[in-house]
This record gives structure tokens, sequence and C-alpha cells, in this order.
């Protein structure tokens, strides 16, 4: 796969046209009807030949969180690059873009940033892009310095922006978005089936666990409690889980499924500790998504400020009520649950319930930990460095083909990876919460074969203990080694 990515990468621009039809019924009046695509862009003979394009002026920004892979996407064009084009990155994220920070990009940054992880060469930030004064400013911005395609690497919050924006400056300059963020939430398979970033993030975050793995069998006296990050869809911790196989893990969707409360993951996780415990293993790794507690329901109610309901459950199992701690919301109006230490809770919850109900094993020792912003700068894995590269010199074929408000994607389910432009008014629903069209989040689906195997496995692994040899590193992420098989 690795192969096919680099040989796509490496193939000589090619132009994009309208291809397969979509089966979706976009919402009306959303943005304008020329928005309104309903094919897919794919590489095609009959697209008229990018070499003779006019010169391009293109922009690119980072937004978000940072992600491993962000600056092979801008290798990607730089490879590329035509010699009377010009390639410029804004600086810190959308904030940079309205305040016109920049630097001019050229080919020999590549030798600089080529495979090495983060974001920090632009810089990023979480600035929402939405008002039509915001909109005014960067259509100053992109008019001043004479800029006909702005390229958006993030998420599903900057790519929805990207959408607007791509109205608002619709006549004017073309905006393409490039899809990252290590949480995997952003997809419309077969089309966007992972993000860049996703792969690295998982494999440093399972190679952490694993290490702590070890050293609980070499010392067999602590129990280590993991957060991942994973902010909304839990992935990262199923992606994790496969490779590891800890000892205990829960995932968010998991818990909708199963209705489960704050007390009932606690059982669990002490009910594991408990089992292990009488076959003499007084230790062991648990697993859990940051993204866990936004669905359980005393925890819920913490996020909306209402600390009573998860203080009756620690009370009630002889833990330490907490005091109100303020939620930090960012400019999309997510919860920043890396900061809130739910680890903490968790561990202090485990210990007071095994003194509460597993007395024989309430000596076991404890610790909390929170692995999560290493993993978005880590150097990209070579499934990440390969495709961020194709998927930048794919955003810049598509702006060479003159095609505008779409998200670059790949095919992997044909022969060989097909790169395509996805309409991003395809991946628009109506969020209730919020009460407006936004890009929908893909959580992980309980009917997803990964998924499945999960559900089937984890209980094989709580008398599971690391051993030699070590299960091997999957050289990309598992959905597509599942893939493989079929
Ligand atoms: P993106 O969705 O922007 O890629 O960021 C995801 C993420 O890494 C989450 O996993 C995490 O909850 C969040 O960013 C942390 O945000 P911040 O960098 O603002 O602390």
């Amino acid at each position: 796969m690795i192969d096919a990515l680099i040989q796509q990468f490496e193939s000589p621009l090619c132009g994009f046209s309208t291809g397969a039809a979509l089966d979706v019924v976009h919402p009306a009046g959303v943005v304008r009807d020329e928005l309104m695509q309903t094919h897919v862009y794919s590489q095609s003979e009959h697209a008229p030949p990018v070499q003779s394009v006019p010169p391009l002026r293109i922009g690119v920004v980072f937004s978000g969180g940072p992600a491993p892979g962000g600056h092979d996407v801008l290798c990607g064009i730089l490879n590329h690059l035509r010699p009377e084009d010009a390639l410029i990155g804004f600086c810190n994220g959308p904030g940079g873009l309205l305040r016109s920070e920049h630097k001019v990009l050229t080919p020999d940054d590549i030798q600089l940033i080529e495979g090495v992880g983060g974001f920090d060469f632009l810089g990023t930030d979480r600035t929402k892009l939405s008002t039509t004064d915001q909109f005014n400013v960067v259509s100053d911005v992109i008019e001043s310095m004479n800029m006909s395609v702005l390229i958006v690497v993030g998420g599903d919050d900057s790519n929805t922006n990207a959408l607007f924006l791509s109205d608002a400056l619709f006549g004017r300059c073309h905006v393409i978005g490039v899809p990252k963020t290590i949480d995997g939430d952003l997809g419309y398979p077969p089309y966007l089936p992972v993000t860049f970033g996703f792969h690295t993030a998982t494999q440093h975050y399972a190679r952490l666990v694993q290490q702590l793995a070890i050293d609980a069998v070499a010392t067999k006296k602590y129990w280590h409690v993991v957060k991942l990050m994973g902010r909304s869809a839990s992935h990262v911790a199923l992606e994790v889980a496969h490779q590891v196989c800890p000892n205990a893990c829960v995932l968010a969707e998991e818990i909708m499924v199963s209705g489960w409360q704050f007390l009932d993951v606690i059982n669990y996780f002490s009910s594991v500790i408990h089992d292990r415990f009488l076959q003499k293993k007084p230790y062991g790794v648990i697993v859990f998504p940051e993204g866990m507690v936004g669905v359980i329901p005393e925890f819920q109610s913490f996020l909306s400020g209402d600390i009573g309901p998860l203080n009756e459950c620690l009370l009630s199992i002889g833990a330490s009520p907490l005091s109100m701690a303020s939620v930090i919301l960012d400019a999309h109006g997510n919860p920043n649950l890396s900061m809130l230490q739910s680890e903490k809770i968790i561990q202090d919850a485990i210990a007071a319930h095994l003194a509460h109900h597993y007395s024989d094993a309430s000596n076991v020792q404890l610790m909390a930990h929170f692995f999560g912003y290493t993993g978005r700068s880590e150097d990209p894995t070579a499934f990440d460095s390969a495709y961020a590269l194709l998927l930048g010199k794919t955003a810049y074929e598509l702006a060479l083909s003159g095609v505008s408000s779409v998200i670059v994607g790949c095919d992997f389910s044909s022969q060989g990876v097909q790169p395509v432009g996805l309409p991003l008014i395809a991946m628009l629903h109506f969020d209730d919460a919020r009460s407006m069209h936004v890009i929908q989040k893909q959580l992980v689906s309980t009917s997803d074969p990964d998924y499945q195997a999960y559900v089937q496995q984890k209980s094989d692994w709580v008398t599971l203990d690391a051993r030699v040899p070590r299960s091997a590193w999957f050289e990309y992420p598992y959905r597509f080694r599942l893939g493989d098989e079929r």
C-alpha cells in the first residue's frame, strides 16, 4: 500500500474532472447552487492539461490541532510545483491568515521539513472562521496577495468553515480542504477512509502503552490507568487496543450502546483488576479515550456545570468529592478534555471502589497517565508520510483543475490508490446541538469489523501479559489490515 501511495505521488501531475456520482441529497440554501456538487472529482485524461494552466498563487494554512504529516502535505505540493506558481504558507493558523502572517515556501524547504512531524514550520491555531466580517478580511488578504487558491489543512470544524469560506469567496478564490486529525473522526468511506496523522499518533501511543505493559510485567506491582486523546470518537483508543491488547478498555461508543453510568465503568475496571489479582497478577494496563467522559451521564452533568451527580457516586464508594473545575471550550464549542484530569478521577475512583468491594485487592498500586500531545508532533510513519505527500500533490492538482469547495480524498478500496476531490457539501449534516450545518464527525460504528473484533477479543485480554517476542507494529491502520485480509 505504501508503494502504491508513493507511485501515485511520483506520477506526473494530472488534471481532475467530475467522476463517480454521489448518492446524496444536499440541504437546500446552505451554500450557492454552484457548490451543490453531486460528483467526486477523479484523475481524468479528458481534463484540460495542467501544464497549460496560467500561473497560480496558492495559499496554505494549518488549522486546529497538529498532526504528523502536515509538513509532508507542504512537500507534496512543493515537489510538484511548476516554476511559474507560488506557494505561500500562512503562519499561526486561521488567526494568522486574518492577520496576513505568511512566508513564501520554496522547494528548498523540502529538505528541512520532509518526514518531520508536527505543524511547527507554519504554526496553527483554533480560530473559527465563520463570520461575514472574518470572510471579508480573508477576502482582502487574498486579494492583496493576488491569490487564487487557498488550501485549508484541517479537521471537521476547519473543513466546515472551508466550505462556507469557499461560498463567500466564490468567483475570486478557490478553497480546497486537506483532511487531517489524529482523532480519525473525519471520513467519508470509501473516498476518505482515514485522515493523515491518525496512524502515527496511534503507533506512538501504542508503543507507550506497550512499554507500560512491559514494565508492569517486569515489576509486578503497578496498574497503569491510561487516558488517550480522542475528543469525541474513540478511533484512537480502538486502534491502540488492537495493537496492544490492554487488560481493560472502554470506548465512548461502547458506553453509548450499553448505557453505562459512572459506577458501571468503575466496577468493570475494578473487577478486571480483581480477576487478575486472584491470578496472582497485581499489575496491568487500563486504557480509555478522553472522550469517554463526554458520554457518561454524571460527567456530562459535570461538563455542563453540575458536579452533584458525580460527587454522589464518588461518596457512595468512599472516594473524596471533587470541587467544580471550569472546563475550557474552544472557538467551535468543543470542551477541552485533554486538560480535564479524568485519568486521575478514574484512578481515585477505582482505588476507592476496590477498598469498598474487593478489600483483598485494595493494596494494588495505581498510576494515572495521559498520552496526547506528543503523538501530534511525532515524525510521521511511512504510511502517513506517503499519504500526506499524495494528499498535498492532489490538492495542487485540484487547484490546477480549477476545482473549489472540495476536500482531498483517496479511495483505497479499488485496485491501487485513487486520489479524489470530494465535495465538502456531501459531508454536511444538521447538528441539532449547534443548530447549524456542519461536517459530521465519524464516530466508531458498532457495525465496523474492527469494533466487532474488539468486542469479541477484549475478554481474552484480561489475563494477557506483554511477552517476548513482542507483537509487531502495524505498518498501517488496523482497518486497512482487515481490508488486506478480506
Ligand atoms: P483536531 O480535531 O483539531 O485535529 O484536534 C484533536 C485533538 O488532538 C483532540 O484529540 C484533543 O482533544 C484536542 O485536539 C486538544 O486540543 P488543544 O490542542 O486545543 O489542547
